[in-house]
């Protein structure tokens, strides 16, 4: 079939349920059929292929974060860096900013993290195995994936034990989407306010008594002379939340649901050499939690023979890019037997400047947990007809994800 570079909106509707639910298909008819993609309805255009989803993440001048990296109107604009940080700027801004935060944000200071997070585990996994004994299976998501991420958070940038709940709560509720999947609820803008609100008096307790934790880190952040003020340490915060929260116990249910579909690999996980850091990267390359990314383009540019005018917003697709067969082999497939050299193609935490400062502290909440869990377990069933899946553009996982586990004599 000869390329389209531009078509209405039959091949690609991200607000689509029957998408949401097997993205797969449609991203590889876009890759063969139009690789550069035109939705008229909804304005946008779409990068499908992995060469150019990684020249375009490459390319930050004329492929801006500027406006925010969602899809949704709503978070689409000039002020999207007030919450999301350095994530929505470009240039001297987000380099200056990302200094300044990486000094408290250190590999040191993620590995000093692994006592907590095996803690967390542990608790979490000594509560749901009694309930999977008690009730022959377990939610996974809400025993274990939905409150780990958020909690490890919590800890590292030092929210009061008693209040992590409370916290993860308000950082639920900020991206809740209710039965749609178009708009922020207002609850979830309430949630955001409330939680902003909890971020001031920590930091502003932080300068008064600094501690060992990363607010405290990022109040003495100095260089040269260039410090954060408040609402750039409180952007952060937040844009921590956004960006490592709901993203990894995504990670963590899709790693399970995958698992559970392929029983000959679980069986060498659950009894071989340890394979979970090869588990944990092929989940992020086979069905990662960021499918698509927004960036505004800033000049006009040609892709596949055609202008994309400047002003128009253009989703990179990276779901997509892991999936590409030019690039891997049986790209469909869930081989935990991948080459390291072929898993280190996949783009699931970006490319360049904005690449996951989080990357190394999701791997490590993923391996930490799912080792304990093969420690502790010799087996695992997904009931995934009964799975509930989140509907959303900016992450891909779900809600609810019934498991019975074997527990090891
Ligand atoms: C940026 C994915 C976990 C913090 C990004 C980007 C991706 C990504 C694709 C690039 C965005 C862009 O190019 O516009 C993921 C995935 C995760 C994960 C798939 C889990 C499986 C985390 C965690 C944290 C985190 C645990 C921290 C607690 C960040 C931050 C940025 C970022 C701060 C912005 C970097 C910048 O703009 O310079 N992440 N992330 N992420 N991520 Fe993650």
């Amino acid at each position: 079939m000869s390329e389209m570079t531009s078509t209405t909106t039959e091949i690609f509707d991200p607000y689509d349920y029957d998408f949401h639910e097997d993205p797969y298909p449609v991203y590889a008819r876009l890759r063969d059929e139009a690789p550069l993609y035109h939705n008229v309805s909804d304005d946008f255009w779409a990068l499908s292929r992995h060469a150019d989803v990684h020249a375009a993440l490459k390319n930050d001048t004329v492929f801006s974060n500027r406006m925010g990296v969602s899809l949704d109107a709503s978070a689409w604009n000039q002020d999207a860096h007030r919450v999301m940080s350095f994530l929505a700027l470009d240039g001297k801004e987000q380099t200056r900013l990302r200094k300044l935060v990486s000094a408290g944000f250190t590999p040191r200071r993620v590995r000093d993290l692994v006592p907590g997070v095996q803690a967390l585990a542990d608790h979490y996994l000594d509560r749901l195995l009694v309930a999977n004994e008690d009730h022959g299976e377990v939610d996974w998501i809400a025993e274990l994936a939905g409150k780990l991420p958020m909690d490890v958070i919590s800890q590292m940038i030092g929210v009061a034990e008693a209040d992590r709940d409370e916290v993860r709560r308000l950082a639920d509720l900020m991206v809740h989407r209710e039965d749609g999947v178009r708009d922020v609820p207002e609850a979830g803008m309430a949630a955001a306010l409330e939680l902003i609100s909890y971020y001031v008096t920590m930091v502003a307790e932080r300068r008064k008594r600094p501690g060992d934790d990363l607010t405290s880190a990022l109040v003495r952040a100095e260089i040269d002379g260039d410090r954060l003020h408040d609402g750039e340490i409180i952007a952060f915060l937040i844009l921590l939340v956004v960006a490592g929260n709901e993203t990894t116990t995504k990670l963590l249910g899709n790693a399970l649901l995958h698992l559970g579909a392929n029983p000959a690999q679980a069986e060498d996980v659950f009894t071989g050499p340890d394979l979970v850091g090869a588990w944990v990267e092929e989940t992020l390359r086979h069905d990662t939690s960021t499918q698509m990314l927004a960036r505004y383009v800033a000049e006009d540019v040609e892709l596949h023979g055609q202008v994309v005018p400047a002003g128009s917003k253009l989703l990179v697709l990276i779901g997509s890019a892991n999936r590409d067969e030019r690039v891997f082999t049986a790209p469909t497939v869930f081989d935990i037997h991948r080459s390291p050299d072929e898993l280190a193609k996949s783009m699931s935490f970006g490319v360049g400047r904005h690449f996951c400062l989080g990357a190394n502290l999701a791997r490590l909440e993923a391996r930490v947990v799912l080792e304990e869990l093969v420690r502790r377990t010799s087996g695992l069933e997904v009931h995934s007809e009964r799975a509930v899946r989140v509907h959303s553009t900016n992450v891909r996982g779900f809600a609810e994800l019934p498991v019975t586990f074997t527990r090891r004599a």
